[in-house]
């Protein structure tokens, strides 16, 4: 199986070489645990190696987003500039219609809150790389039902395109829903900080919790969010 860099130093070693491509990754963490800059890791290295790429961003101003990517080492000026990036700015649309429903009373707000299938409509067809942050928020007045309906459609559509995606998914979703998506990727990723008892101190972890078809470690690694973006600790 082909594989494609996760853009973290170290960690394509440690699942088969990369994720495998054309497949769909899912990063699971709690809030600030670094679930964007892992995601966009992967996206920054599609660029640099030409590939055309995809950010959704749900929850998040795309600046934010970018501006936080280059305090760590990631620029996306050039990528923006040359087309190799696009970006799909659903977090404004969904605030609009806030205001919207709020002014004239218009209230179809599962028109953008329950339709993760309508994301792939905004893929084009060029697309080789996207990163979704976040589908926790679809998650929100969804039965589990027709959530895993919908996620198994993103999915499927998303393999059969030969898209290589990461759906980023904070953990205000509850645990079943967490399961759901579980289910339906390929691999799952989670961040987490955590408190280590030996040294009284607060630490960051990345844990692998399954890549199918792929040799993984289920040991936790240290990482550190430095000027270089995730590096991981030698034990
Ligand atoms: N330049 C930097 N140097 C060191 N650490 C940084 C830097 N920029 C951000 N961080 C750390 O990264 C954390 C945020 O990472 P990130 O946005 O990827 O987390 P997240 O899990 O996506 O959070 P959210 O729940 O807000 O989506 C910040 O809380 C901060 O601690
Ligand atoms: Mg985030």
């Amino acid at each position: 199986m082909e594989r494609v860099h996760t853009g973290i130093i170290g960690l394509d070693e440690m699942i088969g070489g990369g994720y495998p491509k054309g497949r769909t990754i899912l990063i699971l963490g709690t809030t600030g645990s670094a679930k964007t800059i892992l995601g966009v890791s992967f996206i920054h290295k599609a660029c640099q190696e030409g590939r055309k790429s995809l950010i959704i961003a749900t929850e998040e101003l795309p600046e934010d987003i970018i501006a936080q990517s280059e305090s760590v080492g990631m620029s996306f000026e050039k990528f923006k500039t040359d087309g190799i990036l696009a970006i799909e700015k659903i977090y404004e649309e969904r605030t609009t219609h806030a205001k919207e429903i709020l002014a004239y009373g218009i209230d179809d707000s599962d028109r953008l809150q329950s339709n993760i299938i309508g994301l792939l409509d905004r893929i084009s067809a060029d697309i080789d790389s996207v990163l979704i942050d976040n589908i926790g928020v679809f998650t929100l007045n969804m039965s589990p039902n027709e959530f895993r309906a919908q996620i198994d459609s993103l999915v499927v559509g998303l393999t059969k395109r030969n898209i290589t995606a990461v759906l980023i998914m904070d953990t205000s979703a509850d645990s079943r829903t967490e399961n759901i998506a579980s289910y339906s990727v390929y691999g799952v990723l989670r961040t987490s900080i955590k408190d280590n008892p030996f040294t009284g101190s607060r630490e960051r972890l990345l844990e692998v919790l399954k890549i199918r078809n792929t040799k993984i470690s289920l040991e936790p690694m240290r990482f550190e969010i430095t000027s270089k973006g995730i590096e991981l600790m030698k034990k």
